[in-house]
Formats: C-alpha cells, sequence, structure tokens
C-alpha cells in the first residue's frame, strides 16, 4: 500500500493511496484521497471494511486523523464507504457528505442522521479548512445518485467510478502511461456500468468548463496533463450501457 503526494502548496495538499499489493484477490483495488486544507480534512471515498485499518494506519502516517473532520461519498456502493461506521467510531463528529437520495440506504452502514450532510442533485460546495470544494453532479455515472468533486486551486477532478480501470497486478504505475493501452483496462468497465449515453455528456461537459490538470477515478492510475482530455474524448465517443449491452 503506498501513499503519494499529488499536490502541495502552502497548508493545502491532496494525497492518494491505492495498489494495495497486499489485499485479497477478490476484492477490487480502491484509491483513497485525502485533502488537507489549513490543517484540516476531508477523504474522499475512504473504502470498503476490508481495508479500513490499512487506510488508517498508512494516512495517519502523513496526517493527524483527529484532524479529519468529513468524509465525501461519491455514491453508495460498499467499496466507497461500507468503512463508514469505523471512521465514526474513530470520530464521532465527523460530517459523511453523501447523495441526498442515498441518505437512507447509507444509513445502514451503521451511521446516524446526525453525522449526515446531505447533497442535493444539483451539487453544491464543501469547505475544508476555509476551502471550497466544488461538488459537480454525475448522476447514473454510474449510480443514479453520483457525485464528483473539483478543487480549483489544485485544479484536481475526483471522479469516482468514472475513468475507472481494473489494471494487471504488475501496473503500479500512479499516472496513466500508455493511454492506448489503458483504455483496454477501462472499456469494459465503462459499457457495462454506466448506463447512460445522455448522463454521460452531460458529465464531460461539466468537466470540460473547468481547468483540469488531473482527473482522478477511485480506481486504477490517475489521468494527468494531456490525458485528461485523451480520457474525456474517448469516454465521449464510448457507446455505453443499455446502448451497447447485450445483457437482457
Ligand atoms: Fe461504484
Ligand atoms: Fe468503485
Amino acid at each position: 500500500m503506498r501513499v503519494e503526494q499529488l499536490y502541495k502548496k502552502n497548508t493545502h495538499s491532496w494525497m492518494v493511496m491505492g495498489r494495495d499489493p497486499d489485499r485479497r484477490e477478490e476484492v477490487i483495488d480502491t484509491n483513497q484521497y485525502l485533502i488537507q486544507s489549513n490543517g484540516r480534512g476531508l477523504l474522499l471515498d475512504p473504502g470498503g471494511v476490508e481495508n479500513f485499518s490499512v487506510v488508517a494506519a498508512e494516512f495517519s502516517k502523513h496526517f493527524d486523523l483527529a484532524n479529519v473532520e468529513a468524509i465525501f461519498a461519491s455514491h453508495q456502493d460498499p467499496d466507497v464507504i461500507s468503512s463508514l461506521s469505523f471512521w465514526i467510531q474513530a470520530n464521532p463528529k465527523l460530517l459523511v457528505y453523501v447523495p441526498k437520495i442515498w441518505v437512507s440506504f447509507i444509513t445502514h452502514f451503521g451511521v446516524s442522521l446526525e453525522n449526515m450532510r446531505p447533497i442535493p442533485d444539483e451539487g453544491g460546495v464543501i469547505t475544508v479548512g476555509g476551502r471550497d470544494l466544488e461538488v459537480v453532479p454525475a448522476h447514473y455515472l454510474h449510480s443514479p445518485g453520483n457525485l464528483s468533486i473539483y478543487d480549483p486551486e489544485a485544479k484536481i477532478f475526483f471522479s469516482g467510478d468514472i475513468g475507472a480501470a481494473l489494471l494487471p497486478e504488475d501496473h503500479t504505475d500512479l499516472f496513466v502511461t500508455d493511454f492506448a493501452e489503458h483504455a483496454n483496462c477501462m472499456e469494459y468497465f465503462h459499457r457495462r456500468w454506466m448506463p447512460s449515453n445522455t448522463a454521460k455528456a452531460r458529465w464531460i461537459a461539466e468537466v470540460r468548463r473547468r481547468d483540469v490538470e488531473m482527473l482522478c477515478p477511485q480506481h486504477g492510475a490517475i489521468f494527468k496533463g494531456d490525458d485528461v482530455g485523451r480520457f474525456l474524448s474517448w469516454f465521449e465517443n464510448l457507446d455505453v450501457g443499455s446502448g451497447w449491452s447485450n445483457v437482457r
């Protein structure tokens, strides 16, 4: 398991941790992101029950987890947020930002409504350490209630499952290095799990409206520089969901 710093400027930084070589084979690999701002922390898609202890241990080598004040969940999936009750046991005051339509489902992970901060369908702003982060709608990509995060200072866009790649075990690069090869590891996932071409086009337009230097998915390598635009064009031209699937 490795923690890498993606961005740092003064008291503002982004760290990622993923590619856990010790995880059980049947558990999908996930990237966890920690934004630090003026000594306060926000965790993005903190992961499953399975990897809570290693995520907490590894991030705590770099940041005092007592200062993590909030968690953001892009959607409801177990690989995104099933660790939630452990994080709340560690800090009962933790705020949990989730898409509004998933609130009553996510309570099944053992969290009370007092911790929940529902985000409406249109998105909004999350403030951490005095710094505003934009919450951008990503509905139906893949979940019916799905959100992305954009940090306008760092120019980092957290895309959740969008841009996810299922990479071979020996592929440990943090960033995409060969886009064509990488696309082979993304294609099936996007076609099968992203249900709507219309939703896809809306989200792509939202990303293009912003200045993005890194696009960070919850699985696989990160897109940086020109690979951000390459990914958006590739996704734009990919027929997904019921437009493609032969599943009946
Ligand atoms: Fe998911
Ligand atoms: Fe996922």
